[in-house]
């Protein structure tokens, strides 16, 4: 039975804790992975740009002994109006997994359905599942176990990331402080996905429009883009943010060694300053390193048969 990776209750608590540990293993040289895509091509197929999840994919494929192909959706017959299902029976009968950032989440189930290899969401309008696991092993490096005792407050915009997390928090029995404007709060479904999660794991969701009730005494604050692919940047909804700023004001609210994570990219002088940014960008490239060691294990979990 194929493994696919469309949103991140695709894992079971164990298992993707299960990730998680061994992605620190394998970084950290105690344990190899073995050549499981030798000899097996894996597409990306990408609608959107990008530059952390296309090359850590490509990378990582490589260094699992496979090859990537990269189709861009404009190159596809996709783009003439070719069926999401005669696409995906298609390509499922050349290559062994398909990778894909597209708008529509809704599509990418339909591909997902139709395909008989192993789909992976390389980030939709609704979801960014490889992100925030590769974010969680970012935390468990930094923490350990301690992880789920700290407070994470994620501002912004409740967008796909923010979406994410409220389920990764569920899932990995995190506490996430989530501040978005009441107008721009994350999706209903992820949020009482993240509550049904945290009601097995311990973890804790708590939504709030007060970005200094979630930075207050938080361990780690995390920011996105106001502006996602594929949305419009409109005056009101800017303005609306403002107040979501992650700047050195916010920050004096935090703990004195609060950690601050982007997934990138970043708009800086929107979402985050750059003095914050600098200050802690040796964390952010580490956050944003780990996609790679992430996704080489979970490529690992869904590709080795069991
Ligand atoms: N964070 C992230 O997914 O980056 P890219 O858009 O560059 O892939
Ligand atoms: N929310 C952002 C994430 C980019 C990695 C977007 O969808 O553009």
């Amino acid at each position: 039975m194929k493994r696919d990776f469309i949103d991140l209750w695709n894992l079971d608590p164990e298992e993707a804790w299960y990730v998680v540990k061994r992605t620190k293993k394998v970084k950290e040289g105690e344990e190899e992975l073995d050549k499981v895509l030798q000899g097996k091509t894996v597409a990306l197929i990408f609608t959107k740009p990008s530059t952390r999840t296309r090359v850590s994919f490509e990378v990582g494929i490589s260094e699992l002994g496979g090859n990537a192909i990269f189709l861009q959706e404009s190159h596809l017959q996709l783009s003439r109006g070719e069926d999401v299902r005669d696409t995906a029976r298609t390509l499922s009968r050349y290559v062994s997994g398909a990778i894909v950032r597209n708008h529509s989440h809704t599509w990418l189930e339909e591909f997902a359905k139709w395909a008989s290899i192993p789909v992976i969401n390389a980030l939709t309008d609704k979801s960014h599942p490889c992100q925030v696991l590769s974010d969680v092993f970012t935390l468990y490096e930094r923490f350990g176990e301690e992880v789920k005792e700290i407070k994470i407050a994620y501002v912004g915009d409740g967008n796909n990331v923010c979406n994410t997390w409220l389920v990764g928090a569920g899932l990995f029995g995190l506490n996430l402080f989530v501040a978005t404007p009441e107008d721009y709060g994350p999706d209903s479904y992820y949020l009482q996905a993240g509550l049904d999660l945290s009601n097995f794991t311990g973890g804790n969701v708590y939504l709030t429009t007060n970005p200094v009730e979630a930075v207050r005494d938080a361990h780690v604050v995390y920011t996105d883009v106001w502006v996602s692919m594929g949305d419009n940047e409109r005056e009101e909804k800017l303005e609306a943010l403002k107040p979501f700023q992650v700047n050195e004001q916010l920050l004096s609210h935090a703990r004195d060694d609060v950690l601050v994570m982007h997934c990138l990219p970043a708009k800086k002088g929107q979402e985050i300053t750059e003095d914050v940014f600098e200050r802690f960008a040796d964390f952010i490239f580490t956050q944003a390193e780990n996609r790679l060691h992430a996704q080489k294990t979970l490529l690992d979990f869904l590709f080795t048969p069991r």
